[in-house]
């Protein structure tokens, strides 16, 4: 009997749009009669605070493209390397990058002061715009993009916030456009932007 070799994971593919069975769970879901009006399968309702203390909720982003990206501040590698992939793509966007919403949540809201966050995302791009909140607020949000974050203690109270890595791109009315696995290049988020912006 023939031993079946392992699945390898497509890294090269793994950037690819993820658009198409959420669009199959959005056109389900909204063919079914409803009183209430249809909730995107990923995104939706949140309400947290940014860096510079407003108060912010899903509907103050309505008329942009959202890009919202989950994370913390202290990550070693992975978010350090999303936002500058993100910033990259916002740069090489150009004045497109004006309908474009940036946004890093944390999920690390003990750590991640909004003094720590403005300082961190500036060295970035200051274009990211950061949000916090309570536990149950970040929670919550993090319910509404379908994101997975866990804190591990690492010994001596220290921890580690192990957590999904997604881009999400949100429409300007709101609804779910795509995901992208946050490993995306820099200039292939420019395109799909740009190809989504025009
Ligand atoms: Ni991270």
């Amino acid at each position: 009997m023939r031993t079946r070799p392992l699945a390898r994971p497509q890294r090269t593919a793994r950037w690819r749009r993820l658009a198409p069975a959420a669009a199959c769970a959005l056109a389900l879901s909204s063919a079914a009669p409803r009183a209430q009006p249809a909730a995107p399968a990923i995104g939706g309702h949140f309400a947290l605070t940014t860096t510079d203390g407003r108060e912010v909720t899903d509907a103050t982003y309505l008329g942009k493209w959202l890009l919202v990206y989950f994370g913390y501040t202290s990550c070693p590698d992975v978010c350090p390397t999303v936002l500058n992939e993100m910033g990259s793509a916002l740069d090489q966007l150009g004045g497109e990058a004006a309908k474009v919403q940036p946004i890093f949540v944390t999920v690390d809201p003990v750590r991640d002061t909004a003094k720590t966050m403005a300082e961190y995302l500036s060295s970035f791009d200051p274009r990211i715009v950061g949000l916090r909140g309570t536990a149950e607020q970040i929670e919550a949000a993090a319910k509404s993009y379908h994101v997975y974050y866990r804190a591990r203690s690492l010994g001596g109270g220290e921890y580690t916030v192990d957590h999904s890595s997604y881009l999400y791109l949100i429409k300007p009315d709101g609804g779910f456009a795509e995901l992208l696995a946050g490993d995306v290049p820099g200039h292939k988020l420019a395109d799909e932007l740009r190809r989504l912006v025009r």
